[in-house]
């Protein structure tokens, strides 16, 4: 192709791309105002001059007027922080373009043009890693969602859809591999020593799915067998050392591919499937057409760098960012405020994927788990937002828990309510009817109740409410009839002062105490502010077991006896309502602890019903050890502080650890002998190694908590005799807590051990960070000035302050300490990468639930970063919304 290539300046216009103010206080994007777009694009074709200083970039766009938007005699293309080089319409320099902030606007007349626009831009500057960027040496994009115009002007919205041609040309010795979307159509040799290549994407797609990848990579290549008999050639990407460690990655995509035909009928569509991993990148994937790029965090594996936990990430993320060819790129979001349609439906299907790959059970108890550690804190928080939100500032501030994790509860009520075979006719049905399209939250929903004829009327409160419900649980029994009275509330959220009753699917059992047993499981919903439920048959009061596999994501707040939580946690045959009991056992007992309710021979009663119900899971044969491990686990401070109103961290930190020093020395044998147990099962990736690996560590721990004699010597022996990463990060973890010898000896060793490793480096980082230590503070200061962290890799940001961040010991230090170092984290951060940055405001953002001491010391943090001026649009929107 001919694509000109010499910049012309137009005469008669002041390039404002320099200029431009950052506003103080950006504009507010609202759901309510969409329009479509005035033109079609339905042809895009790129040329790219690849250099790591400087990139040129000539895009021509075919473009006509969209018969189903008002008629127009401008186009804006958006832009950011580019400068037009020269502009063509139907191949003229035209001069009478000008600049509307950062975006481009053409006058043209209302049929068809094609559009050529040049722009140059420096991926080694950009260190925000949006757009174009520079990572080891490579070159590499990242669109989502705003990035692309960053790249060039272009209508960066994703209900415009294209296909898209691109060529591209560089040093063949510094970008020996050369990759965009779709299929490899031609490629040559050039001038001195470049080369090229020219791709074709043949399915339209937003401009935040297109991707491009230069660099010297080398491939695992393999190949899978389409259900309709296609082959399709597989590669993952790496750098040169890494290619040992990408096996679990391909099986991992292999296995994604058979179960999403199998279980959601969706085929591969192009011939070819990249994966590239990068190792400076914000999140952790992104579904790019035909070319997801990777953070090397989920792609790289193998037993003596990666424990189980970061085995199970990399087969979750790669079958995540596959299952969005489908959810997310043949049927796409109409704008921003639709990101859960494709982020929660795809989070559910991946979440399905491991349960089918793993134990169901377990992979339950974990999705809960971060459900409750991250998404419940931002629902009743000042950033609490519904699932469809419906104005934002700054988009990138939304890829949070309520779309992502949220999102994927909503829809599995759905599938609870009708059932797995009814789901998929609505699936189905959703696929067939929007497939090409850029679709709505609405049209999901509409698609689900005509597919799976299921009433959801009342059920769309869930993705315009914010808040979690509270579901208040009191069973009544008299003559042989048991009563279930339940209520709900919908607590009030930033811009919902009052809600209305939603649609809450319940999976309940009734147990008889002395059989143990209960008559099967029914699903009921509440739907009312307040309803009753009889049940008939019941000569003696039956222990209700409510809230089953977690059914509804909602705070179930029942009025039950510490006995009938014992005989659950025992008992119960659904493992999550079992978990869940010893859970609430737990909770209800620290929180008495805290509140100072309890003498001291209360306080050891209480004490003593939990020690016998854990001893009762050590010993029980009927669980593995992958569930013994779950259910063996406390809950954890930031949960309990998020069951109060105003919690006080130091107190919870207290009371918590004084019960797992209690537990330790009280089980002191029975850890003793688990660990050994687990130590004589010999490394392998199967469920019963797996569970072993999971329970020695917390053995371990809970010895260590009850600092029994001998525990550092115990965990040094693990450490230093470990054949993988699970047991030898474990070890050093617990040793982390630890003041002794071995810990110094450990992580020296470590460090020596991993130092050309960054993803160990990182693990070594976030240990230090989140120890128990009472020099953290001091430990992570001293860390940040370490020759190997730097603010520039988002990784080794996150391993050093986001575990600082959740260490509730540290961060909550009463002398404000911890709060001023992630301020100062933020303020240093933010004209580095933004959007990571911003992601650190949530922590100080908590200030209104936490007592008033440490409350004003974090609100006055926040204060401090308002007032430094020249935030990014991300910073300032997060700590204007955590302030007001
Ligand atoms: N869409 C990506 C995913 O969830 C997440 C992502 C968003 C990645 C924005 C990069 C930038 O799969
Ligand atoms: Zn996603």
């Amino acid at each position: 192709m001919d694509i000109a290539r010499t910049p012309s300046s137009p005469d008669g216009n002041t390039v404002m791309a320099d200029a431009a103010p950052t506003p103080h206080e950006p504009p507010v994007i609202r759901r309510e105002d969409y329009k479509p777009f005035e033109w079609l694009v339905p042809e895009v074709s790129l040329d790219f001059d690849l250099g790591l200083g400087s990139t040129r970039v000539v895009a021509t766009l075919s473009v006509a007027p969209n018969a189903k938007a008002d008629p127009s005699t401008t186009i804006r293309l958006n832009g950011d922080g580019l400068e037009p080089l020269a502009v063509q319409v139907d191949g003229e320099i035209v001069s009478d373009w000008s600049m509307d902030g950062y975006d481009l606007i053409i006058p043209l007349t209302g049929e068809g043009h094609e559009l050529r626009v040049t722009t140059q831009i420096s991926p080694a500057a950009n260190s925000a890693l949006m757009g174009l960027f520079a990572s080891n040496g490579m070159l590499c994009t990242q669109c989502e969602a705003e990035g692309f115009r960053r790249i060039t002007f272009f209508p960066d919205r994703p209900d415009v859809l294209s296909t898209y041609r691109v060529r591209m040309s560089g040093l063949k010795a510094h970008f020996p591999v050369l990759l965009s979307n779709g299929n490899l159509e031609a490629q040559g040799e050039g001038e001195d020593g470049t080369h090229w290549a020219e791709w074709h994407d043949p399915w339209p797609k937003p401009s935040y799915l297109f991707a491009l990848v230069a660099g010297d990579l080398v491939a695992n290549s393999d190949s899978f067998t389409t259900m309709s008999g296609r082959e399709v050639a597989l590669n993952i990407y790496v750098r040169d050392g890494d290619l040992p460690r990408t096996g679990h990655a391909m099986e991992s995509l292999k296995k994604s591919m058979r179960w999403d035909e199998k279980v959601f009928g969706r085929e591969y569509d192009l011939d070819l499937f990249n994966i590239v991993a990068v190792s400076d990148f914000n999140m952790g994937a992104m579904e790019n057409k035909g070319l997801n790029v990777f953070n090397t965090k989920y792609v790289l594996a193998d037993p003596d760098t990666a424990t189980d936990g970061d085995f199970d990430g990399v087969e979750g993320v790669i079958a995540h960012e596959y299952f969005h060819n489908w959810s997310g790129n043949r049927v796409t979001c109409r704008d921003w405020f639709q990101l859960s349609l494709k982020e929660g439906f795809t989070v559910l299907r991946d979440q399905l994927f491991s349960q089918d790959m793993g134990s169901e059970p377990v992979k339950r108890i974990e999705d809960v788990r971060v459900l409750r550690g991250a998404q419940f804190p931002e629902d009743s928080g000042p950033l609490a937002h519904p699932i469809r939100p419906d104005s934002y500032r700054e988009i990138s501030n939304f890829y949070t828990a309520t779309i992502y994790n949220k999102g994927a509860e909503v829809i599995r009520m759905m599938r609870s309510m009708c059932g797995e075979e009814r789901f998929r006719a609505g699936t189905d049905l959703y696929f067939d009817r929007h497939d090409g399209e850029a679709a709505t939250c609405e049209d999901f929903v509409k698609a689900i109740e005509d597919g799976a004829e299921l009433d959801l009327e009342q059920f769309r409160l869930w993705y315009s409410q914010a808040g979690t419900p509270k579901v208040s649980v009191r069973l009544e029994h008299d003559g042989d009839t048991a009563t279930l009275h339940l209520s709900q509330d919908v607590p009030p959220t930033p811009g919902q002062p009052e809600k209305q009753p939603m649609p809450i699917p319940l999976r309940i059992a009734l147990f008889d105490r002395e059989s143990g047993k209960h008559d099967g499981e029914q699903l009921i919903t509440l739907t009312k502010a307040q309803d009753s439920f009889s049940f008939e048959g019941f000569a003696t009061k039956p222990v209700l077991s409510i809230n089953r596999g977690f059914s509804a994501p909602v705070v179930i707040e029942r009025d039950i006896a510490q006995d009938d939580l014992v005989f659950l946690a025992a008992h119960d045959d659904d493992p999550f309502a079992r978990y869940e009991a010893l859970q609430d056992l737990v909770v209800g007992h620290l929180k008495d602890v805290i509140d100072g309710n309890l003498d001291d021979s209360e306080r050891d009663t209480g004490r003593q019903a939990i020690a016998a119900a854990i001893s009762a899971v050590l010993d029980d044969e009927h669980i593995d050890d992958l569930m013994r491990g779950e259910m063996l686990l406390l809950p954890s401070e930031g949960y309990l502080a998020e069951t109060m109103l105003v919690a006080d961290p130091g107190a919870i930190h207290e009371a918590r650890q004084g019960l797992r020093a209690y537990l330790g020395t009280q089980l002191e044998e029975a850890w003793k002998a688990l660990h050994q147990r687990a130590s004589s099962v010999p490394f392998s990736h199967d469920a019963e190694a797996r569970g072993a690996r999971k329970v020695k560590t917390h053995a371990l721990a809970y010895l260590a908590a009850g600092d029994v004699d001998g525990v550092q010597e115990l965990a040094w022996e693990q450490y230093s005799s470990a054949d993988n990463m699970t047991d030898r990060q474990g070890a050093l973890m617990v040793l982390c807590n630890l003041d002794g010898p071995e810990r110094t000896r450990a992580l020296l060793d470590f460090y020596n051990r991993y130092k050309d490793n960054a993803l160990v480096i990182d693990k070594w980082f976030s240990l230090q960070s989140m120890s128990l230590h009472p020099n953290a503070i001091e430990h992570v200061k001293a860390l940040a000035d370490h020759p190997q962290f730097t603010l520039k890799n988002p990784n080794r940001v996150r391993s050093l302050y986001m575990g600082f961040a959740v260490n509730p010991q540290a961060f909550h230090d009463a002398s404000g300490e911890g709060y001023r170092m992630i301020a100062d984290l933020i303020l240093q951060l933010d004209p580095i990468n933004p959007q990571t940055a911003a992601r650190f405001v949530t922590p100080l953002g908590r200030w209104r639930r936490i007592e008033p001491k440490r409350s004003a010391l974090m609100k006055a943090e926040l204060e401090q970063i308002a007032a430094a001026g020249d935030l990014s649009r991300d910073t300032s929107e997060q700590v204007s919304r955590s302030l007001g």
